[in-house]
């Protein structure tokens, strides 16, 4: 069987155990009908209305289109990119003279390329480039450092960071994906990402809710303390 074809049977597979498990606990992309349900999500509808799906970029963007909106609706900050990965947001931000560190336990390099947005062209990064990488779990205490909080689908880090964040009196932005390795579970017939807004929402924070123009989970939260 083909790798491809393998990952693909293990993600189905996975998804109809967890359906079967509990119902109702999706974590796959919020449709819209949910999302106008909510009254801090619902927001989103209004500051982005729905695009035709073939006008959507594909998820690989997903960290030059952050990086645009940090730009575009933030001041430069110190902002901790947990669960960073490849570190690709890292790099981007840096280009634009923000202090930005990778926390993630496993090292990765660099993509050697990536789409520059803007000018639709590939940019090709030099094999030594590198940024700065915290090569450790996300510890609470780490948040001291940043005035930021970042975690772009970093599964089993959003609470914790929402904790540290509160702890620290910092900011966060988190684009949740799935619940695994979440030290909570949303009710049933809550979706995930509706129950990460309620538990920052007791934690202290407002919540602006954003979307991205990527397929998938493309909704980000930006908290800030209250
Ligand atoms: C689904 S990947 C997302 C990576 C990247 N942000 C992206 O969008 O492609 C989740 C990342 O979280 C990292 N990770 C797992 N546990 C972590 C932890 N406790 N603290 C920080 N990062 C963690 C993994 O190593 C992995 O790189």
């Amino acid at each position: 069987m083909s790798k491809r074809k393998d990952k693909r049977q293990a993600g189905a597979l996975y998804e109809s155990v967890t359906r079967m498990a509990a119902p109702g606990h999706a974590d796959t992309p919020i449709a819209d009908d949910i999302l106008a349900a909510s009254p801090e999500l619902a927001r989103v509808l209004a500051s982005s209305p729905h695009q035709p799906r073939e006008l959507r970029k594909m998820k690989k963007f997903r960290f030059q289109l952050l990086h645009q909106w940090l730009l575009t609706q933030l001041e430069p900050c110190r902002v901790a990119d947990v669960g960073g990965g490849k570190g690709l947001l890292t790099y981007l931000l840096r280009q634009s003279g923000w202090p930005a560190t990778v926390i993630d336990p496993i090292q990765q390099a660099l993509p050697t390329k990536y789409k520059d947005l803007a000018t639709n062209r590939q940019t090709h990064l030099a094999v030594i480039e590198t940024v700065p990488h915290i090569n450790q779990g996300f510890d609470s205490s780490m948040a001291q450092d940043f005035d930021l909080l970042v975690a772009l689908h970093a599964h089993g880090c959003n609470i914790q960071l929402i904790d540290a964040a509160a702890q620290f009196n910092r900011r966060f932005i988190i684009l949740p994906c799935c619940i695994i390795h979440e030290p909570i579970y949303p009710p049933i017939g809550v979706h995930w990402l509706q129950c990460v807004v309620d538990y920052a929402t007791r934690t202290g924070f407002t919540v602006e809710p954003f979307r991205l123009n990527f397929r998938g989970q493309n909704i980000g939260l930006y908290g800030i303390q209250r």
